[in-house]
Formats: C-alpha cells, structure tokens, sequence
C-alpha cells in the first residue's frame, strides 16, 4: 500500500484522540498533516470533513474523528473521491480496506477506547485493497481515488 501522506482532522469531541493518534501514526514513520481543530473550543465537524475533501488526492489517505464519527463521515462522503469509513474495531477497519478500498477512516472518540482506535489505525493502514470482485463494485460507487 503506497501512502504519500496521511491527513488527520478532527472536531472538538475527537481532539484528544486525534493527538494519540497523530503521535502513533509519526511514530509509524508516516508522513502527517494534522489539518485540525487544534484545541478543545466547539466547532463544527462539516467544516473539517470538508478540510479533508478539500486536501486529500492521489495515494495520500485520511482519519477523520467526531464524538461518534457519525457526523463527520456522512460530511465527507458526500465528496465523490472520499470513501469514508465508520468504523468500530479492527473487523471493520480492516474489510474497510480488503473490500472497499476506503481512503479514510473515521470513528467515535466517545464510543470506542484508546487501546481500540490504535488497533484501527494498524489494522487500516496494514491492509491492502483486495481488488478482484470488489473493484468492480468500488467503481460503481463512482469518484476517483
Ligand atoms: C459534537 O458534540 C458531536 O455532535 C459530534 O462530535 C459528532 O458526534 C457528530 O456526529
């Protein structure tokens, strides 16, 4: 899996989780833009789905983070080069990659743990897309990568 770089964001509810996050991924050796929020004030989570729309091309990926990663999603997939991925535990994580071929991550910092969210991330960024059968049903989604 080629990744040129890896866009973060996050609205106020997810910004202790995306430092985490931000922290394991350099720790990775990834090359990482955190896009924000960058404090705990309230904002609104369109405005950083959009963030992410707005920068995210090529083979460079993203992890997006609201309190139940519902809302930030829904915002980021109405982009038709997003394929946004609300995802729970590292079942999810993963097939959102061997099957959809997802370029971003979301999830819920109010709904999963810290222990969880890290193995997401490991679990999503390990897994290559499995092509075959599921690219046919990828393209359909339509949008480009
Ligand atoms: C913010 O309070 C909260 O609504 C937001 O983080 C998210 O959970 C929305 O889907």
């Amino acid at each position: 899996m080629k990744i040129d770089k890896i866009f973060i964001a996050s609205d106020h509810a997810g910004f202790d989780l995306k430092a985490q996050i931000c922290g394991l991924l350099k720790n990775e050796g990834f090359d990482v833009c955190d896009l924000g929020t960058h404090n705990k004030d309230s904002v609104d989570y369109p405005d950083f789905a959009e963030l992410m729309a707005q920068n995210l091309r090529g083979n460079e990926y993203g992890v997006l983070i609201c309190g139940t990663g519902i809302g930030i999603s829904i915002a980021a997939n109405r982009h038709a080069h997003v394929r946004c991925a609300l995802c729970h535990d590292v079942t999810t994580a993963k097939l959102a990659r061997e099957h959809n071929d997802a370029n971003v991550l979301a999830m819920g910092a109010r709904t999963i743990g810290d222990a969880v969210a890290a193995d997401m991330i490991k679990a999503f960024f390990a897994t290559e897309f499995a092509g075959g059968r599921h690219e046919r049903r990828v393209k359909k989604l339509g949008g480009e990568k």
